[in-house]
C-alpha cells in the first residue's frame, strides 16, 4: 500500500508528464506549420515518449493500492520565438522534470519506500539520456548555424525512430 505522502507526490508526477507529453506536441504542432518535417517529426516522437512516462505513473499509483488521478492540464505555449529558443525551453523542461524525480526519490528514502524507489530508477536514468539528447541537439544547432534550418531539419531525423503510428513526412 502506498503511503499518502508517496501517492501525492506520485499523482503529481502523473500531471507533469502528461503537461510535457502537451508541450512537445504543442511544440510538434508548431514546428509542422513553420515547414520542419524532421524536427516536428522528433517533437511528436517526444511526445510519444512522455504519454509513456505519463502511464507508467498511473499504472504504478493503482498496481500499489493508490489512486491515479487524471487532472486538467494546464495548456501549453502555442509560439515559440525560434528553433534554438524552442530546443532550450525543452533542456530547461527536462532539467525540471529531472529536479522533480529526484524530489520524489528523496520522499521515497524519507518515507523508507524502497519499491518505489526502486520504480524511480528508470526514471532517474531516463533523464540522464533526454537531457544529453537535447543538449546534442542544441550543439548540433549552433554548429550548422540557427539560420540553416533545412539542413537540420533533415538531419534530426538520424538522431531518432519516430514515433509509433506517425505517418512519415
Ligand atoms: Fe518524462
Ligand atoms: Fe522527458
Amino acid at each position: 500500500m502506498l503511503k499518502k505522502k508517496v501517492e501525492d507526490i506520485c499523482n503529481r508526477q502523473v500531471e507533469r508528464e502528461g503537461y510535457s507529453s502537451n508541450l512537445y506536441l504543442s511544440m510538434a504542432s508548431w514546428a509542422e506549420n513553420k515547414g520542419l518535417p524532421g524536427i516536428a517529426s522528433w517533437l511528436y516522437a517526444q511526445a510519444e515518449e512522455e504519454r509513456i512516462h505519463f502511464l507508467k505513473f498511473i499504472r504504478y499509483i493503482n498496481e500499489r493500492g493508490g489512486n491515479a488521478v487524471i487532472p486538467a492540464f494546464k495548456k501549453p505555449p502555442s509560439e515559440f520565438s525560434g528553433i534554438t529558443e524552442l530546443f532550450k525551453e525543452v533542456l530547461k523542461h527536462e532539467q525540471f522534470i529531472t529536479d522533480s524525480i529526484n524530489e520524489i526519490v528523496h520522499v521515497t528514502l524519507q518515507e523508507k519506500d524502497y519499491n518505489t524507489h526502486n520504480f524511480l530508477q528508470w526514471f532517474v536514468t531516463e533523464q540522464v539520456e533526454e537531457e544529453a539528447a537535447v543538449r546534442t541537439i542544441l550543439d548540433k544547432i549552433n554548429l550548422v548555424g540557427p539560420g540553416n534550418m533545412y539542413i537540420f531539419d533533415r538531419d534530426i531525423l538520424g538522431l531518432r525512430a519516430p514515433a509509433a503510428g506517425e505517418a512519415q513526412a
